[in-house]
């Protein structure tokens, strides 16, 4: 299928898929407002970035024409109160300069491939290194920093952004001319939506996804450690110290990695488990229950007890990467004016696993010229 720019069609109808809602809010609908923009920033060599504002049901979002990043994404609590559970700067200087992936879109490939090599058709790629000796979220220069064309669209009671880059031939070692369409969708419900589309010209790997640093009590507010979580996963993929999947589905039963019934993050994060020790804290991909779908199912629920925020996710991904923030380290102010340290967020990005492209018992990253990718997840907030 030709991703044609002109062509603005809501991504729900794009991806062939029913519009599907995991709760709503307990918030009257507010109507959706159409996307509007303004000028956030410049480059250093002058290209302009804008920043776009759209709201739906109680959500407001506001997105980067770089990265596509969340940059804002503001939902009440129980008593109807909104923060920005959110993290992220205020100046297009910082997101270039230092950000840790807040918010942004996240390609080629999400998370690490080994080396940065992999082997496809008998023929070996190198991709560029940007985590010691691994590539990590595309590499030095991956979609999460690149400029993308935007076009809102207002299709029945949805309101939305589509997002298109065309990355070539090479790019960060990649074979293929890839063609991507991402389309952020807000629905009456307040639910935000993602379908991602892409089409090669030569085999190639793809894997991605949002990085989104959650604090459903108000980005900048303190730890996530109080919120609960909840994962439909049985399994998840332990990691070698450079956090490269061993290749092995761990059961989580009896393990700090089971949040198979809610928990909270902090319950467990201490114990002195070897898989913790790797990841600094939870830095894992867990291996959802239901597998691949062909329409977004549930797979986890966020929730911050204290003011009600809860976020439920469902996907078409069969596997859900949490990282509860360890690399946070103190050095960088946030939106609200407020020190980021380690644990004041979490990421939960749904994705194929890591370094798939190494382990063919993995489900397959492989894209073939005449395929389309797709793959959808959906957010759905409540109080
Ligand atoms: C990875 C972490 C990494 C972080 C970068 C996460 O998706 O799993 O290991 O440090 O992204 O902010």
């Amino acid at each position: 299928m030709e991703l044609n720019r002109r062509t603005v069609i809501a991504g729900a109808a794009a991806a062939g898929l029913a519009a599907t809602t995991l709760g709503g809010t307990a918030e009257a609908a507010t109507g959706g407002r159409a996307p509007s923009k303004k000028l956030f920033g410049r480059l250093a060599d002058g290209t302009k970035i804008y920043r776009w504002s759209l709201a739906n049901g109680a959500t407001r979002l506001k997105v980067l024409s770089y990265g596509g990043i969340v940059q804002s994404l503001e939902i009440p609590d129980r008593h109807g109160r909104y923060r920005n559970v959110s993290l992220g700067f205020d100046t297009i200087e910082e997101y270039v300069a230092k950000s840790p992936y807040f918010g942004a879109l996240i390609g080629r490939y999400g998370n690490r491939i080994a080396n940065g090599q992999f082997t496809l058709d008998g023929k070996s790629y190198q991709l560029s290194v940007n985590d010691g000796v691994n590539s990590l979220h595309g590499g030095v220069k991956g979609f999460d920093k690149r400029v993308w064309d935007i076009e809102p669209f207002t299709k029945g009671s949805d309101v939305g952004l589509c997002l298109y880059r065309t990355s070539l031939d090479g790019e960060m070692g990649y074979p293929g001319t890839l063609k991507v369409k991402v389309t952020y969708t807000l629905t009456r419900h307040g639910d935000w939506r993602i379908d991602y589309e892409a089409t090669t010209d030569k085999a190639t790997v793809v894997n991605l996804t949002s990085h989104v640093y959650w604090n459903l009590a108000g980005e900048g507010s303190g730890s996530i450690y109080d919120h609960e979580l909840k994962i439909a996963a049985s399994r998840y993929t332990p990691v070698d110290p450079g956090l490269i999947p061993t290749g092995e589905l761990a059961g989580v039963a009896g393990t700090p990695f089971d949040f198979r019934k809610a928990r909270t993050i902090g319950r467990d994060i201490r114990v002195a488990d070897q898989q913790l020790l790797h990841g600094k804290g939870f830095d894992h991909n867990w291996v959802l229950d239901k597998g691949i779908t062909g329409r977004p199912e549930w797979i986890a629920t966020l929730k911050d007890r204290a003011f009600g925020r809860t976020l439920k996710m469902a996907t078409t991904e069969p596997g859900l990467q949490f990282y509860s923030g360890n690399f946070l380290d103190g050095t960088l102010v946030g939106t609200g004016g407020h020190i980021y340290r380690q644990g004041d967020a979490l990421c939960l990005e749904t994705q194929h696993f890591p370094d798939s492209p190494n382990h063919a018992s993995f489900p397959s990253t492989v894209l073939r010229p005449g395929q389309t990718y797709r793959s959808t997840t959906i957010h759905s907030f409540s109080a």
